[in-house]
């Protein structure tokens, strides 16, 4: 399984372009192969969900090129129904492609075949199968009546009167009735059964048919009557704006970490009901501005998001960040009316449950509501995703808690943002780790210990962990090579650092670990990946606001790839020899300068030689030599290139 790992964040500021509205690509571009002319897309979403739409198009007979340049879309209208009377389509998970095609294929007459992921095939299309039925549409299951894939057959399409569709389910069967129906130059109302959900998205599908001259007469949200006698006209040129739902993360990390974070290409004037997230956030006590084309989020003047009880409807995508959101409350948060997350991507409030509480929130999940209790503290946790582009997207606003994260399967954000990661982190900054590694003895313990208290940062002593290993495998008789044991001993070492001191359960071991056994057995279980591994979690807990000084062999390379300085400091052997004896000496330990000399020989060559995590230079390191040092001098070096 792919993973990707968020570190902890300080906070969020800045200012991104938002990549275009899914919901507007993919209507954008049924509308226009549909239509009489050409018409040029520019904005358009790069995403997997629109590549669906725009191979469903070519395998229909709709020619459509890419600019190079401009990156526009050019789409040449087929000015009716589609001219390939036979095809059969993939179409993924894309909702957007799958419910509007269906309905446009009914009414083409050929015959067609409709597909997707397993996923697909478990969201429900009845509703809008029996509202094409009735004006005479010939569509069938292939697979699960009411559910893809689908197999559509030519068929006298009687249109007029009244088609009944159902609105309480999802909103696309509607949307997709509406796009199709003046394909018939009849007019026929569409009367929805039911309370129609997602109201937003039918008047973006509304506006969108009218920029292409099709006015749908509205009765409320009840009777949508499309007129005989027209037909779709391109507009020239149309203008994709951002995405709305994808400007929710965004707009959450400003409210969450600090901000102001500024999203470009949506804002006052959007045609997108996610747009309403802003003032959801705004409820929440974060403080929002917005232009025609931008908005930008800032968190609350008290610092906190306020608890809250929503009704979400309008806007069930970007609701999912609110329950993400919620984390950072204070105090039980409800999220209302949000029933269509059931048949999304996946069952998103079932899952939305699930992961939450690996972070450790309480969730109290109902069919049609979430309540979010913040924990305290968040707790790291490998976050799936299911294959929900939303979940992966929700829940890197975790890290922003001071809390590392996993996402599993990150690439799933392909369906509508595939660059929201690289996006993310140009406005998140990762609590700051500096790495510093080198031979034993080369006074880098010292100096990391005086960097981090120089600059309020924690400090990780690695090394201890690693001697703390070798000292109960000592205590309990577990054998130095016994990789397994070591392992477990590892993962469950009651180790514990405060103030200085050095703990294993009740014993202060501080200068236990610092004998030269301690010192030669250390190095033998670090040769252990399972002991390695075992101890990655503990060593990356102690990456805490507002920034760590790490010191040891992999900090820079495989606990903190991300380090921002990382440091390698070395010195002569026999300097090294010296520094060791007085450290011995001051601690009232015999010494012998020359089985010193040899040992630290010794384990230089085992150290760098050896396969996991030899000690070497990374090539992004700086080194300092200390053998003509003072450590005040090796202190101050290191100071010196941070600030500069
Ligand atoms: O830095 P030190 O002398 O306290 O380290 C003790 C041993 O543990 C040494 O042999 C190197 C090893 N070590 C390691 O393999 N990885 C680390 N991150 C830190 C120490």
């Amino acid at each position: 399984m792919e993973f990707l790992d968020l570190p902890p964040m300080l906070g969020a500021s800045g200012q991104i372009r938002l990549p275009g509205s899914k919901s507007i690509s993919n209507r954008s571009l049924l509308l226009a192969a549909l239509a009489e002319g050409s018409t040029r897309i520019r904005d358009l979403l790069a995403s997997d969900d629109v590549d669906r739409m725009l191979e469903a198009l070519s395998a229909l007979g709709v020619k459509w090129t890419r600019e190079a340049e401009s990156g526009d879309f050019l789409v040449h209208g087929v000015g009716g129904p589609f001219p390939f009377k036979q095809a059969t389509l993939f179409l993924g998970n894309a909702g957007t492609a799958f419910r509007p095609l269906t309905a446009a294929l009914a009414l083409s007459g050929g015959e067609y075949q409709l597909s997707g992921v397993a996923r697909m095939h478990e969201r429900p299309i009845g509703d809008l199968v029996d509202g094409l039925r009735q004006i005479g549409a010939d569509v069938r299951y292939l697979g699960n009546d009411g559910f893809p894939p689908l197999h559509i057959m030519p068929a006298t399409i009687a249109p007029g009167g009244i088609v009944r569709v159902r609105g309480d389910v999802s909103s696309q069967f509607l949307t997709a009735l509406l796009m199709a129906l003046p394909l018939t130059g009849v007019e026929t109302t569409v009367e929805v059964v039911g309370e129609l959900i997602s109201k937003p998205y039918i008047s973006i599908t509304l506006d969108l048919m009218e920029r292409f001259g099709v006015a749908v007469e509205r009765d409320g949200w009840k009777r949508f009557t499309v007129p005989g006698g027209t037909r779709y006209q391109s507009p020239g040129t149309l203008y994709v704006e951002g995405d709305a739902s994808s400007a929710s993360y965004f707009l959450a990390a400003g409210a969450i970490g600090g901000g102001p974070v500024r999203v470009e290409g949506v804002g006052r004037d959007s045609i997108q009901g996610d747009i309403r997230f802003a003032e959801a956030l705004e409820m929440l006590g974060a403080r929002i501005e917005m232009g025609e084309n931008w908005v930008e989020a800032r968190a609350p003047e008290s610092g906190r998001l306020r608890a809250f009880t929503l009704d979400l409807n309008h806007i069930p995508d970007a609701a999912m960040t609110l329950a993400v959101a919620a984390l950072f409350a204070d105090g039980p948060c409800r999220l209302n009316n949000i029933a269509s997350w059931r048949v999304k991507e996946t069952d998103r409030i079932a899952a939305m449950a699930i992961e939450l509480r690996k972070v450790g929130a309480t969730v109290e999940e109902g069919p049609d509501y979430l309540v979010v209790t913040p924990p305290e503290r968040l707790t790291a946790a490998a976050i799936d995703t299911y294959d929900d582009h939303r979940m992966a997207m929700c829940f890197s606003l975790v890290s922003l808690g001071g809390c590392r994260v996993r996402i599993n399967d990150p690439k799933c954000v392909g369906k509508t943002f595939p660059t929201y990661f690289e996006v993310f982190g140009s406005v998140t900054r990762p609590v700051p780790v500096i790495a510093i590694d080198g031979p034993s003895a080369s006074g880098k313990g010292t100096v990391a210990a005086r960097v981090a208290a120089a600059l309020g940062f924690a400090f990780l002593d690695s090394g201890a962990m690693y001697r703390l290993v070798a000292l109960a495998a000592m205590r309990e008789g577990v054998a130095l090579d016994d990789e397994m044991n070591l392992a477990a001993l590892a993962s469950a070492l009651p180790a514990r650092f405060d103030e200085g001191r050095i703990w294993l359960g009740n014993d202060d071991v501080s200068d236990a670990i610092r004998t030269e056994a301690c010192s030669a057995g250390a190095s033998r279980v670090a040769t252990f990946a399972a002991v390695r591994v075992a101890l990655l979690d503990r060593q990356r807990d102690f990456r805490l606001g507002p920034g760590l000084v790490a010191d040891g062999r992999d900090m820079g390379s495989i606990v903190f790839p991300d380090a921002r300085n990382k440091f390698f400091l070395t010195a002569s052997v026999p300097a090294r020899a010296e520094r060791r004896y007085k450290q011995l000496m001051n601690k009232g330990m015999s010494a012998n300068m020359e089985s010193l000399l040899k040992d630290l020989e010794e384990r230089d060559r085992r150290d760098a030689t050896r396969s996991i995590a030899p000690l070497k230079q990374l090539p992004d390191a700086t080194l300092l030599d200390t053998t003509n040092m003072s450590i005040d001098e090796a202190v101050a070096f290191v100071l010196e290139r941070l600030t500069s």
